[in-house]
C-alpha cells in the first residue's frame, strides 16, 4: 500500500484522476471499477475535462441501492449518467450498474459477478471509504472474501448519506446490491480517495490498523497494489506521515505525479 497525501481535496481528486487518465492511455480497453459518492464528484469532473477516449473502456460500479429503479434521482446509475457517463465517450452498453430492482437478487448478484469475469477482471478498481469503514457497502462484519450480495446498511451509513435525500435518513434505502471485499481485492490496481476531517479517524484505522473485518477497507492491507490518496484533512489521523511522502518523494513511479 501506498499513501499519498495532498494539499486539499481538489488536488487530492486532481491526482487520482491523473493516475487514471494514464491507465486509460495505457489500456484503451481498461476495465474501471466505479464507486459513487460527494468524494468522487470531483474526480469525474476533471476526468470529463480532460477529453479521454473512454470509447474502448467497459466499467463496473461497485454498488446500487435496493429498490431504486435506474432512473430514480438517487439511483447510482443516475449518479453515473450524471457525474460521468453523459459527459465521456463510453458506450452505454459497456457501462455496469449492479440492478437494485432485480426480482431475484442473488441471481442478479451472480449475473454481476459472471460480467466482471466475462469482461477480463477489473484493471483498476476506485474506491471512497464510509464513515464506519466500509468500501462498496461493505459494512462492518463483511466477511473478507465475500462476493456481490445484498447487504443492510448500518444507521450511520444511511446517516452518511442523508444528505443526497434531503437529509431524511429514513429515506435513504436500507439494503443495497454491492459487490463483495473478495471481489474488491481481486481487481488488479486499488486506489482509495479520502477527503476531509470526517474521515480521518477510520482511514488510520484502514490503514494503520489491523485487518478486521469491522473496517473492510482495512482488507486494502491485503492487496499487492492499491495507492491511497488523501487530502490533509483526511490524513491528520496517520502516524507514519514522514515514510508516506518520502515514498511518494522518491519512488520512479511517481516522478511525474510531484508537480
Ligand atoms: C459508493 C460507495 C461508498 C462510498 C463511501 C464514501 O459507491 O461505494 O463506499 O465511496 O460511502 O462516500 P462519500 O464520498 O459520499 O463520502
Amino acid at each position: 500500500m501506498e499513501v499519498i497525501i495532498r494539499s486539499d481535496a481538489d488536488a487530492a481528486a486532481a491526482l487520482a484522476a491523473r493516475l487514471i487518465a494514464a491507465r486509460v492511455r495505457e489500456k484503451p480497453g481498461l476495465v474501471l471499477g466505479l464507486a459513487t459518492g460527494r468524494t468522487m464528484e470531483r474526480v469525474y469532473d476533471r476526468l470529463a475535462a480532460m477529453k479521454l477516449d473512454f470509447s474502448a473502456c467497459r466499467s463496473f460500479n461497485l454498488d446500487e441501492y435496493i429498490g431504486l429503479p435506474a432512473n430514480d434521482e438517487h439511483s447510482y446509475r443516475r449518479y453515473m449518467d450524471a457525474h460521468l457517463f453523459s459527459r465521456v465517450n463510453i458506450h452505454r452498453a459497456n457501462t455496469h450498474v449492479p440492478d437494485g430492482m432485480a426480482a431475484d437478487l442473488g441471481a442478479e448478484a451472480a449475473r454481476y459477478e459472471w460480467l466482471i469475469r466475462e469482461a477480463g477482471g477489473i484493471d483498476l478498481q476506485l474506491l471512497g471509504i464510509g464513515e464506519a469503514g466500509h468500501i462498496g457497502f461493505n459494512e462492518p462484519l463483511s466477511a473478507l472474501m465475500s462476493r456481490t450480495r445484498e447487504k443492510a446498511l448500518t444507521p450511520a451509513t444511511r446517516q452518511q448519506n442523508a444528505a443526497m435525500f434531503g437529509g431524511d435518513a429514513g429515506r435513504v434505502p436500507a439494503r443495497a446490491l454491492t459487490m463483495g471485499v473478495g471481489t474488491i481485492l481481486d481487481g488488479r490496481e486499488l486506489l482509495l480517495l479520502a477527503t476531509g476531517a470526517a474521515k480521518a479517524a477510520v482511514l488510520a484505522k484502514a490503514v494503520e490498523g489491523p485487518i478486521t473485518a469491522m473496517i473492510s477497507a482495512s482488507a486494502l492491507q491485503l492487496h499487492p497494489r492499491c495507492k491511497v490518496i488523501l487530502d490533509e484533512a483526511a490524513a491528520s489521523a496517520l502516524t507514519q506521515r514522514d515514510y508516506y511522502d518520502w515514498v511518494f518523494q522518491n519512488e520512479p513511479e511517481w516522478e511525474s505525479y510531484r508537480t
